[in-house]
């Protein structure tokens, strides 16, 4: 395989590499990856994380297993068990489909390197393309909001929401970005934070139960969030609290964009109810734990409800930024997205 890199992925040596985001902004660790089982726990713990960064790792390794000489029934289960690993970003599906596809060719094994090569550049591309469309909906001195992290760390490329925040600052300077912290994973407070800073983007944070009081107040002029899965009448899911976005948006007269590639769109779900919500961990929720260690400040025995994200409705949304163009909500809510041309 050829090297690729990219801010938290990288093919080089001869192995996968995996930048650790638990312990993003304070450690900067980067775990080697050669086996199924590592790469599943990496997913699940968060370690890798974001739609299409969890695809294109799983995709990476399995092309790496091919190349080590795995048996083609191996690599047909580690295709199976690495698409296990997170139900709701329908990234990682796609990424599964295309290898399986890849391997059911006589020559599976330059099929499967081949397809994780072409993938991994195609996310780069991508991303420059939603960059550019999103950023034309920016203007001069826009406070924009965004939620959980959807820049270069969750992508290959320069990001979706946060990509098109990047391209914005680059192309008009003086604007200033309101980032959610994110609970229960702090995604908005670790990540996007630590982008933003290392950008040069101005940006201030907030906890999550803030907003409401900063639309109030005028101070937000546009809101973009990223998407795990949007279904073919627009809904999309995406880090729990972006519904809440939505309607706070939708109150306030501002907004709401959805910034999300092709693979995103999933045209064999119909709306948001069929999406898979994952629901995680009790502890995420009683407490908070990083890089700093574990804190955990609710009853050891409390109850938690904990969906990883949740579904907003296409009604909320003004646009959706994928990158073959920004549909409107009038578009959508008539024609839905199927009509959009996928690969
Ligand atoms: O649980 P995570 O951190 O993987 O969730 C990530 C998100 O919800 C992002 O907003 C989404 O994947 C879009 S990323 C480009």
């Amino acid at each position: 395989m050829q090297i690729l890199e990219a801010r938290s992925l990288k093919y080089q040596d001869g192995a996968v590499w995996v930048l650790d985001q638990y312990l993003l902004p304070h450690q900067s660790k980067w775990h080697c990856c050669e086996t199924v089982s590592h790469m599943q726990s990496l997913i699940v713990e968060l370690k890798v994380r974001g739609a299409p960064l969890i695809g294109l790792a799983a995709t990476l390794l399995v092309a790496y297993l091919a190349e080590q000489g795995e048996t083609h029934k191996a690599l047909a289960q580690a295709i199976d068990d690495l698409e296990a690993t997170r139900p709701t970003a329908v990234n990682l599906m796609h990424c599964m489909n295309k290898m399986r596809q890849a391997l059911s060719k006589p020559n599976y094994v330059s099929a499967l390197v081949n397809t994780a090569e072409a993938l991994f550049l195609e996310d780069i591309a991508l991303c420059d393309a939603m960059a550019e469309l999103g950023a034309s909906l920016v203007e001069a001195g826009d406070q924009l909001l965004t939620h959980c992290n959807t820049g270069a760390l969750a992508t290959a490329g320069v990001g979706t929401a946060l990509g098109v925040i990047y391209k914005a600052h680059q192309r008009y300077g003086d604007i200033h970005i309101w980032v959610d912290e994110t609970r229960p994973l702090l995604q908005g407070s670790r990540l996007t934070a630590y982008e933003l800073e290392s950008w040069e983007i101005p940006y201030t944070l907030l906890c999550d139960n803030m907003a409401a009081s900063l639309m109030a107040a005028g101070k937000v002029d546009k809101v973009f969030v990223g998407a795990d899965r949007i279904a073919v009448n627009g809904d999309f899911a995406n880090k729990v609290g972006t519904y809440n976005l939505a309607v706070l948006a939708h109150f306030h007269n501002i907004p709401f964009y959805v910034v999300a590639p092709r693979t995103t769109l999933d045209v064999t779900c119909e709306n948001g109810q069929a999406i898979p919500i994952e629901t995680r961990d009790n502890a995420e929720v009683r407490g908070v734990s990083g890089s700093f260690g574990k804190c955990e400040w609710a009853p050891l025995t409390s109850q938690v409800y904990n969906p990883a994200f949740d579904v907003t409705p296409a009604r909320l949304v003004t646009g959706w930024v994928l990158d073959t163009g920004v549909y409107d909500q009038s578009f959508v809510l008539q024609h839905g997205l199927h009509k959009i041309q996928l690969v």
